[in-house]
């Protein structure tokens, strides 16, 4: 394939979403645009390449960056984080409270939802169902089809051997009649609002989360939109709220006042007040 194409659509990428695939990644743009191809029924990226320069509509625009995203993610990935959330940061943030209001947390990559999943899982196995019913979870991705799975909160029985222990499967699930799926039951999908927000376009909100789980989406953004999206975040975290990111990520490179503090084995980062 000629440089130019893969050169199209990673430059479309990268101004839409900031992800970036550099010429030594664009191997892994070949099956992305294989798909596209078979979707808008045309035989070459030739072809493909020249439907999109004439003109981009809302389904060119939205299947392009739901195939060029990565959505990997699985239950109770990491689990640490889970834990020190269950049994050292909400305590902390309910021992603070004067009014009994719910708890915050912004799950901000949230990919299929797995992860907005094993919050409240384990929020309620690590902590309890007295902690559990005190949050509440905004989850917002930019991949349109990734959010739609999210909400739906299906998943099959690859997806839910993945990361998922046998005794949160049979609490937490249930089985869809005459399909491999598991349905995630309504008690926990009752907790989450779900909306498409990207982290680089998108207004934030001042001062309004007291937890936010950004994990495992920085990995693919430059520098520069690193730092602007965690200043973003900063600002949107209540004073001495918590920032959780994947392991293996951190703030190195970024100045930003947060205090390293660690729960259960787990770093990660508070807002100074
Ligand atoms: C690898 S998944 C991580 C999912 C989950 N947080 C985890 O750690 O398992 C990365 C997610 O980031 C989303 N993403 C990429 N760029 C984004 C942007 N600019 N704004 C919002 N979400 C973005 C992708 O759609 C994808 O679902």
């Amino acid at each position: 394939m000629k440089d130019e194409i893969y050169k199209f659509f990673a430059d479309y990428v990268f101004k839409h979403s900031g992800i970036s695939y550099k010429p030594g990644d664009y191997y892994r743009l070949d099956s992305r645009i294989m798909t596209l191809m078979r979707a808008f029924s045309v035989d070459t990226p030739e072809a493909l390449y020249q439907l999109y320069v004439q003109n981009i509509s809302k389904e060119m625009h939205t299947l392009l960056i739901d195939l060029f995203t990565n959505n990997e993610t699985y239950f109770m990935r990491d689990v640490k984080p889970f834990k020190a959330l269950a049994k050292g940061i909400l305590p902390a943030l309910v021992e603070k409270m004067t009014l009994p209001t719910p708890i915050q947390i912004w799950s901000c990559a949230c990919s299929t939802g797995q992860e907005i999943y094993s919050i409240m899982m384990a929020t309620e196995t690590f902590g309890s169902s007295e902690l559990l019913s005190k949050i509440r979870i905004e989850a917002t991705d930019l991949s349109t089809e990734a959010l739609a799975k999210a909400q739906k909160a299906e998943y099959n029985g690859l997806e839910v051997q993945r990361g998922l222990p046998a005794n949160l499967l049979i609490k937490y699930f249930e089985k869809k009649e005459d399909q491999e799926l598991w349905s995630v039951k309504p008690e926990l999908k009752s907790r989450v609002t779900f909306a498409q927000f990207n982290l680089l376009k998108d207004k934030y909100p001042i001062n309004k989360y007291h937890i936010v789980f950004c994990r495992n989406v920085l990995i693919y953004q430059e520098i520069e939109n690193k730092r602007y999206i965690l200043e973003k975040i900063h600002d949107a975290l209540k004073p001495g709220g918590y920032l959780i990111f994947g392991a293996g990520e951190s703030l190195i490179g970024v100045t930003l006042p947060f205090t390293q503090v660690e729960f259960e084995g787990a770093y990660v980062y508070q807002k100074k007040s």
